[in-house]
């Protein structure tokens, strides 16, 4: 997809941080915008910024993993803009961090509901609106870096990511013949507000958590996240992944080798001299060249590396 202009985007969690850098940055690209979020105090924030603008951006208020919601807003889609989305963005996401052998049921059902449930959601609504629509279009997904390596502080999450990193490879191969692109977008540390969603955004019914989570973990959080990437920056490489038609969007110079780095480990997984490699490798110091890709992925000077 190279022709954004007068086209429609809807995008999951598009009222704050990544989601609200990519409402801005499709809206100037002269597309017609829905802003689909469950959080009411970003929703109102991200309209007070395009009421100011010339933009034509509509907000919805949904929770990505309540199906009936989902499909009563892609009808609001199609009656406010008149179709179905040519861009659709699944974005929404949550996330805290606790040991995995700590983990309860609701940890597990609200970030994996959100993360993966939400994008599961998302397609199963507008792939077949996009499908009848027959106007092609592209649908990119956010996971994370997580997606490629396992981190037990973060399991529901990074387990989250890397299936929807896999269900997108599925629809990217399956929807080629629809003249619909498919994307995912893998980023590290990004400057958004995701370091609140324990405290803020998380469902009564959920509240059960096997992690300590305060506000003073959600400062530290905070302060991390406030060095990540610019969301505007980060939909800029999503809307040239988009036009160039690639896959996977890891958007950074050196994103190839990040990920030929990270995922090198499932072989020596599987025989006994690349599990002692493995064992060996945890006890060395990291590379130089591996802590210059941290460096780049994370936005700053990763000086403590905790192996
Ligand atoms: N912040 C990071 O460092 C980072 C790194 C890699 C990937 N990501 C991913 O980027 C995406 C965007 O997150 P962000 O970092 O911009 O955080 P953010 O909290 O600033 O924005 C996420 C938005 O999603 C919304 N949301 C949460 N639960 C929802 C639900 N059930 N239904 C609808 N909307 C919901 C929130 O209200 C919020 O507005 C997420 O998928 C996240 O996992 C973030």
């Amino acid at each position: 997809m190279t022709d954004f202009a007068g086209k429609i985007a809807f995008i999951t969690g598009g009222a704050s941080g990544a989601g609200f850098g990519m409402a801005q940055v499709f809206s100037e690209a002269g597309m017609k915008v829905v802003i689909a979020d469950v959080r009411r105090d970003h929703i109102e924030e991200a309209m007070d910024y395009f009421r100011q603008t010339e933009a034509e951006v509509h907000a919805i208020e949904l929770d990505v993993t309540d199906r009936e919601g989902f499909a009563a807003a892609a009808d609001e889609v199609e009656r406010v803009f008149g179709s179905a989305p040519d861009l659709l963005i699944l974005n929404a996401g949550v996330n805290v961090g606790g040991p995995v052998e700590s983990s309860t049921y609701e940890d597990f059902d609200w970030i994996i509901g959100v993360c993966f449930g939400g994008v599961i959601n998302g397609m199963m609504t507008f792939v077949p609106r996009m499908i009848k629509a027959g106007k092609g279009g592209h649908i990119a997904a956010t996971a994370s870096y997580g997606a490629f390596g396992a981190y037990p502080f973060v399991a529901p999450y990074s387990a989250a990511k890397a299936a929807t990193l896999n269900l997108m490879e599925s629809y990217y191969l399956a929807l080629e013949r629809y003249g619909i692109g498919v994307s995912v977008l893998t980023p590290a540390n990004i400057n958004s507000n995701i370091y609140d969603a324990a405290l803020k955004t998380r469902p009564e019914k959920y509240k059960n958590t096997g992690y300590s989570v305060s506000e003073e973990g959600q400062l530290r959080m905070a302060s991390f996240n406030r060095k990540g990437l610019e969301p505007r920056d980060l939909a800029m490489r999503l809307k040239k992944g988009i036009e160039d038609g690639i896959f996977l969007i890891v958007p950074y110079e050196h994103g190839g080798r990040m990920v030929e780095l990270a995922m090198d480990r499932f072989k020596h997984y599987t025989s006994v001299e690349g599990m002692k490699y493995l064992k060996e490798k945890a006890k060395q110091p990291p590379t130089e060249e591996e802590i210059a890709l941290m460096n780049e992925r994370e936005n700053f000077e990763v000086s403590k590396i905790k192996r």
